[in-house]
């Protein structure tokens, strides 16, 4: 499963980057909004530290399919051709999204919310879809159920396009998509640094050092104990 991080503050994906193995970043207008500086300065930075081949998802903002394809071509233009188009699935969005796969742009079609939503823009050549699991959620139903429905859905129908989960409220439901073998998933700074965070973790950690420093000494290490 590619993991992408669903942010565009510098700083915690340089640390998520150190850390995790991640495979791109996401953006959105309101992810933008709350950096509060210019989006393409904040854009062109992320894609400079994580390289010309990671994934960049950059949505566009407009309403009108016309204006959506121009904003595609910019950012295209401003950010490599490699840049993946979030464009959300309404009927506006669907005519953009087949107009771009016609052109062999990748396009990650955003703001799903239902199974039929993610159908048709697999249909019109998409090459992500990004259901927002928490949103439908919170909308009273169960979000990775209708992640698991739309991949049985691409899967029965021999789509390529694959899912791109996103909208994630804890961990679990991160895990719950990796069971089901969805391909990918973007999420937020602090669900990444909690997929692994746990005090029987760090407990289990501190043990196996205490241990070792009980036999060879304080701050022991498999290195300092082979140059006594
Ligand atoms: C990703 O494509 C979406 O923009 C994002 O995951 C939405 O997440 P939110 O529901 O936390 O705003």
């Amino acid at each position: 499963m590619k993991l992408l991080i669903d942010s565009v503050n510098l700083e915690d994906i340089k640390y998520l980057y150190e850390y995790y193995p991640i495979d791109g970043v996401t953006s959105n207008p309101s992810l933008l909004y709350k950096e509060n500086q210019n989006p393409y300065k904040i854009l062109k930075e992320v894609r400079e530290f994580i390289g010309e081949k990671a994934e960049l998802h950059v949505q566009v903002i407009s309403l009108k399919a016309e204006e959506m394809l121009k904003e595609a071509e910019e950012i295209l233009k401003e950010l490599g051709s490699n840049t993946y188009i979030k464009i959300p699935v309404t009927p506006e969005g669907l005519k953009a999204i087949s107009t771009l796969a016609k052109k062999d742009v990748n396009v990650t079609a955003t703001a799903i919310y239902n199974q039929m939503q993610a159908y048709l823009a697999a249909k019109a050549g998409a090459k992500y879809v990004a259901p927002y699991v928490n949103r439908i959620d919170n909308m009273g139903y169960n979000g990775c159920q209708v992640v698991r429905q739309i991949q049985d859905i691409l899967d029965n129908h021999n789509y390529s396009t694959e899912i791109l989960g996103a909208s994630f409220k804890n961990s679990n439901q991160v895990l719950e998509l990796c069971e089901y073998g969805v391909g990918s998933v973007t999420a937020a700074p602090e669900i990444i640094n909690g997929l692994i965070k746990g005090d029987m973790i760090s407990q289990a950690v501190l043990d196996f050092k205490s241990d070792f420093e009980e036999l060879c000494g304080k701050d022991a290490t498999m290195v300092t104990c082979n140059q006594d």
